[in-house]
Protein backbone atom coordinates (compact mmCIF):
# COMPACT_ATOMS: atom_id res chain seq x y z
CA UNK A 1 0.00 0.00 0.00
CA UNK A 2 2.67 2.62 0.70
CA UNK A 3 5.41 3.44 -1.68
CA UNK A 4 3.85 3.82 -4.90
CA UNK A 5 6.39 5.28 -7.07
CA UNK A 6 9.68 4.80 -8.12
CA UNK A 7 10.76 7.93 -5.92
CA UNK A 8 8.58 6.70 -2.94
CA UNK A 9 10.11 3.10 -2.97
CA UNK A 10 13.55 4.99 -3.00
CA UNK A 11 12.88 7.17 -0.53
CA UNK A 12 11.70 3.97 1.60
CA UNK A 13 14.37 2.32 0.84
CA UNK A 14 16.53 5.22 2.47
CA UNK A 15 14.03 5.45 5.58
CA UNK A 16 16.12 2.18 6.60
CA UNK A 17 19.41 3.43 6.11
CA UNK A 18 20.26 4.68 9.57
CA UNK A 19 22.34 8.13 7.90
CA UNK A 20 19.42 8.90 5.72
CA UNK A 21 16.71 8.52 8.42
CA UNK A 22 13.98 11.25 9.10
CA UNK A 23 13.07 11.29 12.37
CA UNK A 24 9.56 11.10 11.96
CA UNK A 25 7.25 10.63 15.29
CA UNK A 26 3.84 10.07 14.83
CA UNK A 27 1.28 9.81 17.23
CA UNK A 28 -2.00 8.32 17.65
CA UNK A 29 -4.91 10.22 19.72
CA UNK A 30 -7.88 7.54 19.85
CA UNK A 31 -5.45 4.38 19.62
CA UNK A 32 -7.75 1.81 21.49
CA UNK A 33 -10.62 2.60 18.91
CA UNK A 34 -11.69 0.71 16.17
CA UNK A 35 -10.12 2.89 13.59
CA UNK A 36 -6.86 3.64 16.17
CA UNK A 37 -5.97 0.09 16.83
CA UNK A 38 -6.06 -1.22 12.57
CA UNK A 39 -4.20 2.13 11.56
CA UNK A 40 -1.73 2.05 14.35
CA UNK A 41 -0.57 -1.45 12.99
CA UNK A 42 -0.24 -0.30 9.34
CA UNK A 43 1.84 2.99 10.83
CA UNK A 44 3.88 0.29 12.80
CA UNK A 45 4.69 -1.40 9.14
CA UNK A 46 5.25 1.65 7.61
CA UNK A 47 8.82 2.37 6.84
CA UNK A 48 8.99 6.13 7.34
CA UNK A 49 7.26 6.25 10.55
CA UNK A 50 10.54 6.01 12.94
CA UNK A 51 8.13 6.26 16.56
CA UNK A 52 4.45 5.81 17.24
CA UNK A 53 2.60 6.98 19.94
CA UNK A 54 -0.23 5.66 20.91
CA UNK A 55 -2.54 7.86 23.07
CA UNK A 56 -6.65 6.91 24.42
CA UNK A 57 -8.53 7.33 27.15
CA UNK A 58 -8.10 3.75 27.95
CA UNK A 59 -6.49 0.63 26.28
CA UNK A 60 -4.28 2.37 24.50
CA UNK A 61 -0.66 0.61 26.40
CA UNK A 62 -2.52 -3.21 25.72
CA UNK A 63 -2.40 -1.77 21.92
CA UNK A 64 0.91 -0.10 22.13
CA UNK A 65 2.61 -3.50 23.54
CA UNK A 66 0.68 -5.82 21.09
CA UNK A 67 1.67 -3.45 18.05
CA UNK A 68 5.40 -3.17 19.63
CA UNK A 69 5.93 -6.97 18.94
CA UNK A 70 5.68 -6.57 15.23
CA UNK A 71 9.30 -6.50 13.77
CA UNK A 72 9.83 -3.14 12.17
CA UNK A 73 11.74 -0.79 13.22
CA UNK A 74 9.65 2.15 14.48
CA UNK A 75 9.59 2.36 17.94
CA UNK A 76 6.12 2.26 19.79
CA UNK A 77 4.99 3.10 23.18
CA UNK A 78 0.88 3.67 24.83
CA UNK A 79 -0.07 6.79 26.93
CA UNK A 80 -3.51 6.68 28.69
CA UNK A 81 -5.15 9.57 30.18
CA UNK A 82 -2.88 12.30 32.71
CA UNK A 83 -0.13 11.64 29.82
CA UNK A 84 -1.26 13.42 27.13
CA UNK A 85 1.48 15.83 27.25
CA UNK A 86 4.29 12.78 27.04
CA UNK A 87 2.08 11.39 24.54
CA UNK A 88 2.20 14.56 21.84
CA UNK A 89 5.99 15.21 23.39
CA UNK A 90 8.16 15.50 19.34
CA UNK A 91 4.90 14.39 17.68
CA UNK A 92 5.17 15.91 14.19
CA UNK A 93 2.65 13.98 12.81
CA UNK A 94 -0.97 13.61 15.15
CA UNK A 95 -3.93 11.63 13.59
CA UNK A 96 -7.44 11.82 15.49
CA UNK A 97 -9.55 9.09 15.21
CA UNK A 98 -11.16 9.80 19.02
CA UNK A 99 -14.69 10.02 19.38
CA UNK A 100 -17.90 8.35 19.08
CA UNK A 101 -18.78 6.48 15.81
CA UNK A 102 -22.05 6.42 14.43
CA UNK A 103 -25.07 4.27 14.78
CA UNK A 104 -27.49 2.83 12.29
CA UNK A 105 -29.58 5.89 11.03
CA UNK A 106 -27.28 8.52 12.38
CA UNK A 107 -25.56 11.26 10.29
CA UNK A 108 -22.09 12.39 11.11
CA UNK A 109 -23.72 15.49 11.94
CA UNK A 110 -25.56 13.37 14.63
CA UNK A 111 -22.40 12.90 16.07
CA UNK A 112 -21.48 17.11 17.09
CA UNK A 113 -23.35 17.28 20.40
CA UNK A 114 -25.31 15.08 22.51
CA UNK A 115 -28.05 15.90 24.69
CA UNK A 116 -25.20 15.86 27.58
CA UNK A 117 -23.76 18.98 25.85
CA UNK A 118 -23.84 21.19 29.41
CA UNK A 119 -21.73 18.04 30.44
CA UNK A 120 -19.11 17.97 27.75
CA UNK A 121 -17.88 21.69 28.17
CA UNK A 122 -15.97 19.64 31.27
CA UNK A 123 -12.69 18.31 30.12
CA UNK A 124 -12.41 14.80 30.00
CA UNK A 125 -8.64 15.22 31.55
CA UNK A 126 -10.81 16.44 34.62
CA UNK A 127 -14.27 15.59 34.91
CA UNK A 128 -15.27 15.15 38.15
CA UNK A 129 -18.20 12.57 36.98
CA UNK A 130 -15.83 9.26 36.60
CA UNK A 131 -19.07 7.43 36.99
CA UNK A 132 -20.78 8.27 34.07
CA UNK A 133 -19.37 6.30 31.31
CA UNK A 134 -16.84 9.21 29.49
CA UNK A 135 -17.95 8.90 26.06
CA UNK A 136 -21.59 10.03 27.08
CA UNK A 137 -20.21 13.60 28.71
CA UNK A 138 -18.25 14.12 25.68
CA UNK A 139 -18.57 14.19 22.04
CA UNK A 140 -16.95 14.39 18.76
CA UNK A 141 -16.78 18.12 19.02
CA UNK A 142 -15.72 18.76 22.57
CA UNK A 143 -13.38 15.60 22.14
CA UNK A 144 -11.62 17.32 19.05
CA UNK A 145 -11.94 20.96 20.93
CA UNK A 146 -9.32 19.61 23.97
CA UNK A 147 -7.43 17.22 22.02
CA UNK A 148 -6.78 20.66 19.91
CA UNK A 149 -5.94 22.27 23.51
CA UNK A 150 -3.25 19.88 24.27
CA UNK A 151 -1.83 19.55 20.73
CA UNK A 152 -1.73 23.60 20.89
CA UNK A 153 0.18 23.32 24.00
CA UNK A 154 2.49 20.28 23.53
CA UNK A 155 2.95 20.01 19.53
CA UNK A 156 1.92 23.64 18.07
CA UNK A 157 3.33 22.91 14.73
CA UNK A 158 3.07 19.22 14.10
CA UNK A 159 0.90 18.10 11.02
CA UNK A 160 -2.82 17.25 12.33
CA UNK A 161 -4.61 15.08 10.74
CA UNK A 162 -8.52 15.22 11.70
CA UNK A 163 -10.54 11.46 10.95
CA UNK A 164 -13.35 12.34 14.05
CA UNK A 165 -16.91 12.79 12.43
CA UNK A 166 -18.38 15.32 11.32
CA UNK A 167 -14.73 16.39 9.56
CA UNK A 168 -17.00 19.04 8.03
CA UNK A 169 -16.99 20.52 11.76
CA UNK A 170 -14.01 19.27 13.33
CA UNK A 171 -11.46 20.48 11.61
CA UNK A 172 -13.10 24.55 11.80
CA UNK A 173 -13.29 23.38 16.00
CA UNK A 174 -9.24 22.33 15.65
CA UNK A 175 -8.43 25.35 13.91
CA UNK A 176 -10.41 27.88 16.11
CA UNK A 177 -8.98 26.32 19.16
CA UNK A 178 -5.28 26.83 17.40
CA UNK A 179 -6.62 30.57 16.45
CA UNK A 180 -6.95 30.79 20.42
CA UNK A 181 -3.81 29.83 21.15
CA UNK A 182 -2.23 31.40 18.54
CA UNK A 183 -0.29 28.88 16.36
CA UNK A 184 -3.03 27.93 14.01
CA UNK A 185 -0.74 27.47 10.42
CA UNK A 186 -3.39 26.51 8.11
CA UNK A 187 -0.91 24.91 6.00
CA UNK A 188 -0.71 22.20 9.15
CA UNK A 189 -4.12 20.95 9.17
CA UNK A 190 -6.04 18.43 7.37
CA UNK A 191 -9.64 16.41 7.64
CA UNK A 192 -8.54 13.18 5.85
CA UNK A 193 -11.07 12.75 3.78
CA UNK A 194 -9.10 9.83 1.90
CA UNK A 195 -11.97 6.74 2.52
CA UNK A 196 -14.15 8.65 -0.25
CA UNK A 197 -11.68 8.46 -2.88
CA UNK A 198 -10.84 5.06 -1.63
CA UNK A 199 -14.40 3.75 -1.91
CA UNK A 200 -14.69 5.65 -5.30
CA UNK A 201 -11.96 3.88 -6.65
CA UNK A 202 -13.20 0.28 -5.75
CA UNK A 203 -16.92 0.95 -6.51
CA UNK A 204 -15.59 2.51 -10.24
CA UNK A 205 -13.37 -0.33 -10.72
CA UNK A 206 -15.96 -2.66 -9.59
CA UNK A 207 -18.20 -1.65 -12.42
CA UNK A 208 -15.64 -1.35 -14.99
CA UNK A 209 -13.63 -4.04 -14.17
CA UNK A 210 -10.35 -2.02 -13.73
CA UNK A 211 -7.44 -2.49 -10.84
CA UNK A 212 -8.50 -0.10 -8.60
CA UNK A 213 -4.95 0.82 -8.11
CA UNK A 214 -5.46 2.13 -11.34
CA UNK A 215 -8.40 3.51 -10.73
CA UNK A 216 -8.07 7.14 -9.40
CA UNK A 217 -10.85 9.18 -8.91
CA UNK A 218 -10.76 12.56 -7.53
CA UNK A 219 -13.62 13.65 -4.72
CA UNK A 220 -13.67 17.09 -3.92
CA UNK A 221 -15.97 19.27 -1.14
CA UNK A 222 -16.84 18.25 2.43
CA UNK A 223 -16.62 14.29 3.94
CA UNK A 224 -20.83 13.57 4.60
CA UNK A 225 -23.45 13.01 2.27
CA UNK A 226 -24.32 15.29 -0.38
CA UNK A 227 -20.86 17.10 0.50
CA UNK A 228 -18.96 14.81 -0.81
CA UNK A 229 -18.61 15.48 -4.92
CA UNK A 230 -16.69 12.72 -7.19
CA UNK A 231 -15.85 14.11 -10.12
CA UNK A 232 -16.47 10.94 -12.32
CA UNK A 233 -15.93 12.85 -15.72
CA UNK A 234 -12.13 14.02 -14.87
CA UNK A 235 -11.41 9.75 -15.15
CA UNK A 236 -11.03 8.52 -18.33
CA UNK A 237 -12.14 4.78 -16.74
CA UNK A 238 -15.62 6.30 -15.74
CA UNK A 239 -16.47 6.96 -19.73
CA UNK A 240 -19.44 5.33 -20.08
CA UNK A 241 -21.13 4.98 -16.72
CA UNK A 242 -24.18 7.13 -17.91
CA UNK A 243 -27.98 7.62 -16.71
CA UNK A 244 -29.00 5.41 -13.93
CA UNK A 245 -25.91 3.09 -13.20
CA UNK A 246 -24.29 7.15 -13.44
CA UNK A 247 -26.27 8.25 -10.73
CA UNK A 248 -25.99 5.21 -8.78
CA UNK A 249 -22.65 5.19 -8.38
CA UNK A 250 -22.80 8.95 -7.43
CA UNK A 251 -25.16 7.89 -4.35
CA UNK A 252 -22.92 5.42 -3.25
CA UNK A 253 -19.93 7.23 -3.32
CA UNK A 254 -21.51 9.57 -1.35
CA UNK A 255 -23.20 7.36 0.94
CA UNK A 256 -20.83 4.04 0.97
CA UNK A 257 -20.62 4.70 4.79
CA UNK A 258 -24.06 3.82 5.48
CA UNK A 259 -23.96 0.46 3.64
CA UNK A 260 -20.64 -0.22 6.14
CA UNK A 261 -22.94 0.98 9.07
CA UNK A 262 -26.02 -0.83 8.20
CA UNK A 263 -23.90 -4.17 8.21
CA UNK A 264 -22.47 -3.57 11.67
CA UNK A 265 -25.64 -3.26 12.48
CA UNK A 266 -25.13 -1.09 15.50
CA UNK A 267 -21.54 -1.91 16.50
CA UNK A 268 -19.71 0.99 15.10
CA UNK A 269 -18.80 2.05 11.33
CA UNK A 270 -16.28 1.77 9.00
CA UNK A 271 -12.87 1.16 10.68
CA UNK A 272 -10.94 -1.09 8.85
CA UNK A 273 -10.98 0.47 5.75
CA UNK A 274 -10.52 3.63 7.50
CA UNK A 275 -7.64 2.62 9.14
CA UNK A 276 -6.15 1.53 5.76
CA UNK A 277 -7.21 5.17 4.29
CA UNK A 278 -5.69 6.66 7.46
CA UNK A 279 -2.34 5.15 6.94
CA UNK A 280 -2.23 5.97 3.39
CA UNK A 281 -2.87 9.89 3.92
CA UNK A 282 -0.44 9.58 6.78
CA UNK A 283 2.29 8.17 4.07
CA UNK A 284 1.49 10.27 1.36
CA UNK A 285 2.15 13.68 4.27
CA UNK A 286 5.52 11.97 5.42
CA UNK A 287 6.75 11.62 1.91
CA UNK A 288 5.72 15.30 1.19
CA UNK A 289 7.73 16.19 4.68
CA UNK A 290 10.50 14.09 3.68
CA UNK A 291 10.92 16.27 0.34
CA UNK A 292 9.05 14.02 -2.36
CA UNK A 293 7.97 15.87 -5.62
CA UNK A 294 4.18 15.97 -6.64
CA UNK A 295 2.82 13.65 -4.24
CA UNK A 296 -0.92 14.85 -3.92
CA UNK A 297 -3.75 13.66 -2.11
CA UNK A 298 -7.29 14.86 -1.74
CA UNK A 299 -8.02 16.55 1.98
CA UNK A 300 -10.40 18.82 3.61
CA UNK A 301 -8.02 21.87 4.28
CA UNK A 302 -8.37 25.69 4.49
CA UNK A 303 -8.93 26.36 1.25
CA UNK A 304 -9.41 29.57 -1.37
CA UNK A 305 -11.08 27.98 -4.05
CA UNK A 306 -14.53 28.73 -2.28
CA UNK A 307 -14.18 31.48 0.09
CA UNK A 308 -15.92 34.11 -1.52
CA UNK A 309 -18.90 31.91 -1.36
CA UNK A 310 -18.28 32.07 2.09
CA UNK A 311 -17.21 27.98 2.33
CA UNK A 312 -13.88 28.67 4.36
CA UNK A 313 -12.57 24.78 4.14
CA UNK A 314 -12.86 22.42 1.30
CA UNK A 315 -11.57 19.71 0.34
CA UNK A 316 -9.50 19.20 -3.31
CA UNK A 317 -6.61 17.83 -4.34
CA UNK A 318 -3.53 19.16 -2.33
CA UNK A 319 -0.18 19.13 -2.84
CA UNK A 320 2.00 18.15 -0.02
CA UNK A 321 5.21 19.07 1.19
CA UNK A 322 8.15 19.57 4.11
CA UNK A 323 5.53 22.26 5.14
CA UNK A 324 2.27 20.44 4.72
CA UNK A 325 0.28 22.03 2.25
CA UNK A 326 2.22 23.19 -0.70
CA UNK A 327 -0.53 23.64 -3.74
CA UNK A 328 -4.25 23.19 -3.22
CA UNK A 329 -5.37 22.39 -6.91
CA UNK A 330 -8.67 23.86 -8.44
CA UNK A 331 -11.45 21.24 -8.92
CA UNK A 332 -10.98 21.78 -12.20
CA UNK A 333 -13.50 21.43 -15.71
CA UNK A 334 -17.19 19.82 -14.62
CA UNK A 335 -19.54 18.24 -16.19
CA UNK A 336 -23.79 19.71 -15.62
CA UNK A 337 -23.88 17.16 -13.56
CA UNK A 338 -20.95 17.67 -11.57
CA UNK A 339 -21.76 21.38 -11.18
CA UNK A 340 -24.93 20.59 -9.73
CA UNK A 341 -23.54 18.10 -7.05
CA UNK A 342 -21.23 20.89 -6.04
CA UNK A 343 -23.97 23.91 -5.60
CA UNK A 344 -25.85 21.35 -3.66
CA UNK A 345 -22.53 20.80 -1.44
CA UNK A 346 -21.74 24.23 -0.86
CA UNK A 347 -24.73 25.40 1.27
CA UNK A 348 -24.61 22.45 3.30
CA UNK A 349 -20.56 22.36 3.99
CA UNK A 350 -20.83 26.37 4.74
CA UNK A 351 -23.15 25.15 7.53
CA UNK A 352 -21.59 22.45 9.08
CA UNK A 353 -18.48 24.56 9.07
CA UNK A 354 -20.04 27.54 10.69
CA UNK A 355 -21.56 25.51 13.48
CA UNK A 356 -17.82 24.24 14.22
CA UNK A 357 -16.59 27.82 14.42
CA UNK A 358 -19.33 29.11 16.70
CA UNK A 359 -19.10 25.71 18.89
CA UNK A 360 -15.25 26.30 19.41
CA UNK A 361 -15.77 30.41 20.07
CA UNK A 362 -18.58 29.81 22.23
CA UNK A 363 -16.94 26.96 24.32
P1 LIG B 1 -14.45 3.86 18.41
O1 LIG B 1 -15.50 4.18 19.40
O2 LIG B 1 -14.22 2.44 18.05
O3 LIG B 1 -13.06 4.45 18.88
C1 LIG B 1 -12.94 5.76 19.34
C2 LIG B 1 -11.83 5.79 20.36
O4 LIG B 1 -11.68 7.15 20.79
C3 LIG B 1 -12.13 4.94 21.61
O5 LIG B 1 -11.06 4.05 21.86
C4 LIG B 1 -12.26 5.97 22.72
O6 LIG B 1 -11.79 5.51 23.98
C5 LIG B 1 -11.38 7.09 22.17
N1 LIG B 1 -11.63 8.39 22.78
C6 LIG B 1 -12.81 8.96 23.13
N2 LIG B 1 -12.59 10.15 23.70
C7 LIG B 1 -11.26 10.36 23.67
C8 LIG B 1 -10.42 11.41 24.10
N3 LIG B 1 -10.91 12.52 24.68
N4 LIG B 1 -9.08 11.27 23.94
C9 LIG B 1 -8.56 10.16 23.35
N5 LIG B 1 -9.31 9.13 22.92
C10 LIG B 1 -10.64 9.23 23.09
O7 LIG B 1 -14.77 4.73 17.08
P2 LIG B 1 -14.14 4.54 15.63
O8 LIG B 1 -14.97 3.60 14.85
O9 LIG B 1 -12.69 4.30 15.77
O10 LIG B 1 -14.41 6.00 15.00
C11 LIG B 1 -13.75 7.13 15.50
C12 LIG B 1 -14.20 8.39 14.76
O11 LIG B 1 -13.83 8.34 13.39
C13 LIG B 1 -15.72 8.58 14.77
O12 LIG B 1 -16.00 9.93 14.98
C14 LIG B 1 -16.11 8.19 13.36
O13 LIG B 1 -17.32 8.81 12.95
C15 LIG B 1 -14.93 8.72 12.58
N6 LIG B 1 -14.80 8.18 11.23
C16 LIG B 1 -14.26 8.99 10.28
C17 LIG B 1 -14.10 8.58 8.99
C18 LIG B 1 -13.50 9.50 7.97
O14 LIG B 1 -13.53 9.16 6.79
N7 LIG B 1 -12.93 10.64 8.33
C19 LIG B 1 -14.53 7.23 8.56
C20 LIG B 1 -15.03 6.43 9.64
C21 LIG B 1 -15.18 6.90 10.92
Amino acid sequence: MFARSTAARTLARRAFSSSARAERKVAVLGAGGGIGQPMSLLLKTDPLVTSLSLYDIRGAPGVAADISHVNTKASCKGYEQADIGSALKGAEVVVIPAGVPRKPGMTRDDLFVSYLLTLSLLSPLTSPLPSLPRLRQNTNASIVRDLAKACAEHCPKAMICIISNPVNSTVPIFAEVFKKAGVFDPKRLFGVTTLDVVRASTFLSGIQGTDPKDTRVTVVGGHSGVTIVPLLSQTEIAKGVSGQAYKDLVKRIQFGGDEVVQAKAGTGSATLSMGYAGATFVNSLIRGMNGEKNVVEPTFVKSPLYESEGVEYFSSNVELGANGVEKIHPVGQLSAEEQELLNACLPDLKKNIAKGVEFAKSS
